[in-house]
């Protein structure tokens, strides 16, 4: 089985001019027809079925946030005006992160996505962190992103599945978390110190985004009066992104965001953890899940400690 991208076809000749612009507003509804289009092809050459769909009115609100607060780093491919490949990153202190790089299938492998990458790295020093997820299964996207000196840092597991019970495990989970919905103003400092203590930056930008997604819950975690962390769940049962500063904290606030999805009337729980969240992957096995998708972090040189912390649920951000 070759994984390999198709080259150019009869239909699109290889000599089609491939021009380049910053992407617009209006853009976010192609640029997600993109990523549809270039996913579900390469689900289908290696035999998968399809990634569901995300929740497409979330996904279209980042791309909007993407122009306002990362204009410079998010781009189209068009050729004889039709957009035919899109990327875009985003930078929060000295950390960036290539939320997405699709090109159309026939357009693969005419380094367009190089192109794309380089462009997504405008504000970026010789000191920044370059961070990508992937698919672990993709040697395409993989090897390219080796080539911009993004290397293996840590793993992720999807996990997905009917909402089931709580499963404790007596003497060892840590004692419950209460939650309180985040004040934006009030709380900015003490997300900041949550984001610090993991992913290693602050994120005021991505918590304004996730705090207006209807549908999706936010909370500061608390223990005696005290915050612990913060978690977002979507009614529809996405969990994440989650952050404590103990890593022991994690399992009491994945019981929680599972308790309000349920409460939401979520049937179903996703979630996306990093391999070293040692233990959500245990909560999610013991919870029921399953496994759907394995994938890997790369970066240029290690950031951040992801041992409290689970990734955005249903949006290209981590
Ligand atoms: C990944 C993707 C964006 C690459 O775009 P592209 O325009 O085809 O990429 P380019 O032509 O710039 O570069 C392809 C490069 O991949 C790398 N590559 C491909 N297969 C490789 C392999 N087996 N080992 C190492 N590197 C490999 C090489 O650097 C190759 O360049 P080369 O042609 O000089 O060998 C595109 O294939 C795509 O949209 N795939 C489906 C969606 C996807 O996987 N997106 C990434 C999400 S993380």
């Amino acid at each position: 089985m070759t994984l390999h991208t198709a080259g150019p076809t009869a239909d699109f000749p290889q000599d089609d001019e491939i021009t380049y612009r910053r992407a617009r507003t209006e853009d976010a509804e192609r640029t997600y027809e993109i990523v549809q289009e270039a996913q579900g092809a390469l689900d289908r050459r290696q035999g998968r079925e399809s990634h569901p769909a995300l929740p497409a009115e979330r996904i279209i609100r980042f791309r909007h946030f993407c122009v306002r607060y990362d204009g410079d780093r998010f781009w189209v491919a068009e050729a004889g005006g039709r957009m035919v490949a899109a990327a875009y990153a985003t930078l929060r202190d000295d950390a960036w992160y290539l939320d997405a790089l699709h090109v159309l299938p026939e357009y693969q492998s005419r380094k367009i996505g190089s192109e794309l990458i380089r462009r997504c790295l405008a504000g970026t020093g010789p000191s920044t962190a370059l961070t990508v997820l992937t698919a672990a299964s993709n040697p395409v996207s993989n090897g390219l992103y080796l080539r911009f000196g993004m290397l293996p840092q840590d793993s992720t597991l999807s996990f997905d599945g009917p909402i089931g019970e709580r499963t404790a495990v007596p003497g060892q989970d840590a004692p419950p978390l209460t939650g309180r919905p985040i004040d934006l103003e009030r709380d900015q400092a003490t997300l900041a110190a949550f984001d610090l203590a993991t992913v290693a930056f602050a994120r005021p930008t991505d918590h304004e985004f996730w705090t207006g997604v209807p549908g999706l819950h936010h909370r500061i975690l608390e223990r005696d009066g005290s915050a612990r962390g913060y978690a977002y769940v979507s009614s529809a049962g996405a969990i994440g992104p989650i952050a404590v500063a103990r890593p022991e904290d994690l399992v009491p606030a994945l019981d929680l965001a599972a308790d309000i999805a349920a409460e939401a009337g979520a049937q179903v729980l996703h979630i996306r953890n990093f391999g070293s969240a040692r233990a959500a992957v245990d909560w999610s096995t013991r919870r029921g899940l399953r496994l759907s998708d394995i994938g890997l972090m790369l970066s240029s040189r290690p950031v951040g400690q992801f041992g409290g912390y689970v990734t955005s649920g249903a949006d290209a951000l981590y």
